[in-house]
């Protein structure tokens, strides 16, 4: 059977995406940013996944305004990185894994969660800038992913309850597939920002410490925290912060297992308008 081995959570930065892509990771600015990520590349190496289902949210890219799902699953073989405005990225297209996603599909939707399915869909910076921090610049991306869109653009967003309780049903789902394949998963997004309005480049370091804090060791609790406490909290774009309970609710301690170990955790301010945080958490 498909087991789930780690979860990885980090920020995606579009900035960060743009540093890579015109060789500026050694400058004052960013070398500390991308520092945080040597280990986690290393540890990718030794890891090997099979597959990685990565959490994100498309920034009115692939979705505009005319259909917004609430959550979207990636059944393509294949999807491309997005232009969002200065051309697509320079990276490698993302290969998908059609069968594990229709499986995914299958058993979550009978657990009673709306999946949109999505057969065509490119890919923007929520997706592309965390492969790019986990795997640096390579060729190819070293396994297929199974991009999972989160709604958190246009309000109402989906709860912190009802993330962590999709994360528990997408374990399920994954540990029912019939392949011996090694699945990470990936919770994108975050920490605390704010693009727009009177409080445009609000960061809260301590809450954000809280937020990490309480994804360790107490996300059931954290998962009961209401949307406006992020929005107040972290503003506006910390609500990005609810996909992190997806990958954690995906972890074994959820049905009686062990507690995860912690291999990483980073923290950095600033990174363009915004915290930088990244865990990885490993299955015990
Ligand atoms: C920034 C952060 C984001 O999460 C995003 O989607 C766009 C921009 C920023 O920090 O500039
Ligand atoms: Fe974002």
């Amino acid at each position: 059977m498909a087991r789930i081995s780690s979860s990885v959570y980090t920020s995606h930065v579009p900035a960060v995406g743009a540093a890579l892509d015109l060789g500026k990771t050694a400058e004052a600015y960013w070398q500390p940013v991308f520092k945080g990520y040597d280990f986690s590349k290393q540890w990718e190496e030794e890891q090997q996944p099979d597959v990685i289902f990565l959490v994100f949210n498309d920034h009115a890219t692939a979705f505009s305004l005319d259909l917004i799902p609430t959550f979207a699953i990636g059944t393509a073989a294949e999807f491309q990185p997005a232009d969002e405005g200065w051309g697509p990225r320079p990276v490698p297209k993302v290969i998908g894994h059609p069968k594990l996603a229709a499986h995914i599909a299958q058993s979550v939707i009978q657990d009673d969660f709306d999946l949109t399915i999505v057969n065509k869909m490119d890919v923007d910076h929520g997706l592309t800038v965390p492969l790019s921090l986990m795997f640096g610049q390579p060729q190819a991306w070293p396994c297929p992913v199974i991009p999972f869109a989160v709604n958190v653009v246009q309000y109402p967003p989906p709860s912190g309850r009802r993330c962590f309780m999709l994360g528990q049903a997408i374990r399920k789902a994954i540990e029912s597939y019939d392949e011996p394949l090694n699945v990470q998963v990936w919770g994108t997004g975050g920490m605390s920002h704010q693009l727009q309005g009177p409080r445009a480049g609000l960061i809260n370091k301590e809450w954000d410490t809280m937020f990490l804090d309480r994804l360790i060791d107490d996300p059931d609790g954290l998962s009961k925290m209401p949307h406006l406490d992020y929005v107040r909290e972290a503003g506006s774009e910390g609500i990005e912060l609810v996909m992190w309970l997806i990958a954690r609710g995906a972890m074994s301690d959820l049905r009686g297992g062990k507690k995860p170990t912690v291999r990483h955790r980073f923290y950095h301010v600033p990174a363009s308008n915004t915290a930088v945080g990244h865990l990885i958490l490993e299955n015990n």
